[in-house]
């Protein structure tokens, strides 16, 4: 059975990828090798990490999907601010945070619950809003965590700025030697009027 690597996120639009790449080459600059970067245009908002899906699983994955999407309003969130997990003294994923309004966490709460029942697991440290900008890389030096925590404790990062969201996407991750590479493999759009 052929299965796939999926999950099911936000996509940001170009000038605010163009925007967090700004941010990124800047730390990049910074701490370089210490972390594995994102590259900008693979920066998304996770609402579900579901791992290993089948050809039948999808099928549900879309039409659950699909209802839980025309079931929410559109909304905005506001992307600013660095942030690590699990905090920037001791970092292992270096992000950019999320302020939203209280739908975003009702909309994951529902596609949480909905996944649920298809059989996906949830996140047991609950759902915590971010935009992923690299992993800490294993084994540093004393001098690299040195930089890294000096770095993450004064670089400020400001508001992007709101972000009108009106679709979920169901992507398929396919782990390269160069990086994740992400496809679309289903879109939702959200619904104008709630229940
Ligand atoms: P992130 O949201 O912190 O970046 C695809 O791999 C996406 O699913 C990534 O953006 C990743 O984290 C998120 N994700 C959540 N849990 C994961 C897991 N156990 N394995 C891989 N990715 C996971």
């Amino acid at each position: 059975m052929n299965l796939i690597r999926a999950f099911i996120a936000i996509e940001l639009p170009p000038e605010s990828k163009q925007a967090i790449a700004i941010h990124s080459a800047r730390l990049q600059k910074a701490l370089g090798q210490v972390v594995r970067w994102v590259a900008p245009g693979n920066i998304h908002l996770t609402l579900k990490f579901l791992g290993d899906v089948s050809p039948a699983g999808l099928d549900a994955l879309r039409r659950a999907l699909a209802v839980e999407a025309q079931n929410h309003a559109p909304f905005t969130v506001e992307p600013g601010g660095l942030g690590a997990f699990p905090n920037l003294r001791h970092s292992r994923v270096i992000w950019i945070g999320i302020q939203s309004p209280p739908a975003l966490n009702q909309l994951q709460r529902a596609i949480d619950a909905a996944t649920t029942r298809l059989g996906y697991t949830s996140e047991e440290k609950g759902f915590s809003a971010h935009l992923t900008l690299g992993r800490v890389r294993d084994n540093l030096t004393p001098a690299e965590q040195h930089t890294l925590r000096q770095t993450l404790e004064t670089t400020q990062i400001p508001s992007l700025g709101g972000i009108a969201v009106t679709d979920i996407h169901l992507i398929r991750s396919e782990l390269q030697p160069g990086g994740s590479v992400y496809s679309h493999l289903f879109t939702a759009r959200l619904g104008e009027i709630q229940p």
